[in-house]
């Protein structure tokens, strides 16, 4: 196997040349399911540095770097797609789409996977193979992800890396939890159904607008009395939908929210408590409700020693002081879907730039593709080891 002092020179050549790839991308953002471009590109770029890809799940792509001799396969996985928002930048390479943008860095995380690519072509002296996945969609219901699955072609993989760029932690540094990195983020819908009339009149009606506050308020006093404080939830209530006139008291009302869980049992036992809870209160002002949840991806959660593994690798890379373990935030993110069949891990490589993710002058930075393309070649060489 080579030198890493080799490993670093062929990293930050590739971490150059992708630096005007990322500006391509951030350029012609597409969305979820849409990334025919995007997906073209991939093509084109792996064909240079001697990969064939294929096209799997649509628009996503893979490719497979075989050592030289048999051994253990691992996953890389980059993310395709931009958010439906515009593109505030006013960078030179701002999206020409109008109404899309990256603004989560997802087209970091492809030049990264190209750079660690053509990183790892330098030297096939290995044992086993790397198989590079570029998954479309993972910012829209359902996700790329499963598709990805049912394409089979992860049945044979050992293990499964990602990493997202992340605006809040200090540049280079790498974070990850030994569990529970990101949460399940579902989405609720309640209809309470009271009787209208007219605003001076109240007695004559069952208003929905009484009934929606008291429900409100009732649903975070769940959140502070049901959950154990070991257990974090987050229950928001974001939009509520009623009235059309000042007097008239309506017959609607219609709240909607999400709900973020850690833990798969909370997840599956939070809703029927919601549900309880509003149907009851609303039964008690005379009034019904009706309660949805939809779905969204299940919490995203790490393989302890997979976690461990890449923890260590970044800190023999970058320092101990680079290499944290974090506590979990309440997004969502569909990587969790391979995590619930192949161990693995998804790590968080800081950025510290100045804008949040999903902000319309959000930006990836140049100088984050070196310490990506660093992380994801060590840590497929080291576990193919
Ligand atoms: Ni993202």
């Amino acid at each position: 196997m080579a030198s890493s002092t080799n490993q670093a020179i062929w990293a930050q050549n590739a971490a150059m040349d992708m630096v005007s790839l990322r500006h391509d991308l951030h350029q012609h953002p597409e969305l979820s399911f849409q990334e025919f471009r995007t997906q073209e590109v991939i093509l084109q770029e792996l064909r240079k540095i001697g990969l064939n890809g294929t096209k799997i799940a649509n628009t996503g792509v893979v490719a497979t770097i075989l050592g030289n001799r048999p051994g253990k396969t691992v996953a890389l996985r980059a993310d395709m797609d931009a958010l439906p928002m515009p593109d505030e930048s006013q960078l030179p390479y701002a999206s020409i789409n109008d109404g899309i943008c990256h603004a989560c860095g997802h087209d970091a995380h492809i030049a990264i996977l190209i750079g660690a690519a053509q990183t790892l072509m330098h030297d096939l002296d290995f044992a086993g193979q790397i198989r590079l996945v570029f998954q479309p969609a993972e910012e829209q219901l359902p996700g790329g992800a499963q598709n990805v699955l049912a394409s089979g072609i992860l049945d044979d993989v050992d293990a499964i890396f990602g990493l997202h760029v992340w605006q809040p932690l200090a540049f280079g540094q790498v974070a990850t939890s030994k569990g529970a990195l990101m949460a399940a983020p579902d989405d609720f819908s309640l209809l309470i159904k009271g009787r209208g009339g007219h605003a001076s009149m109240p007695e004559m009606t069952i208003d929905p607008v009484v009934v929606a506050a008291h429900i409100v308020t009732a649903l975070q006093t769940l959140v502070s009395r049901y959950v154990s404080a070991n257990d974090q939830v987050v229950l928001s209530v974001t939009q509520m939908h009623t009235g059309t006139a000042m007097n008239v008291i309506p017959e609607w009302a219609q709240l909607q929210g999400t709900l973020r869980t850690l833990s798969p049992k909370i997840r599956d036992e939070f809703p029927k408590k919601m549900e309880q809870l509003a149907t009851q209160i609303a039964q008690a002002f005379g009034a019904q409700a009706k309660f949805t949840v939809t779905r969204g991806y299940p919490a995203l959660i790490n393989n302890p020693s997979m976690a461990e593994f890449a923890l260590a690798t970044a800190a023999d890379l970058f320092g101990e002081a680079q290499a944290i373990l974090s506590p979990p935030t309440m997004g969502g993110e569909d990587f969790a879907y391979y995590l619930e069949k192949i161990p693995g891990a998804f790590v968080w490589l800081g950025m510290g730039t100045p804008y949040p993710h999903h902000h319309p002058k959000f930006d990836a930075r140049d100088d984050i593709l070196y310490p990506g393309i660093r992380l994801l070649t060590e840590l497929a060489l080291r576990f193919l080891e």
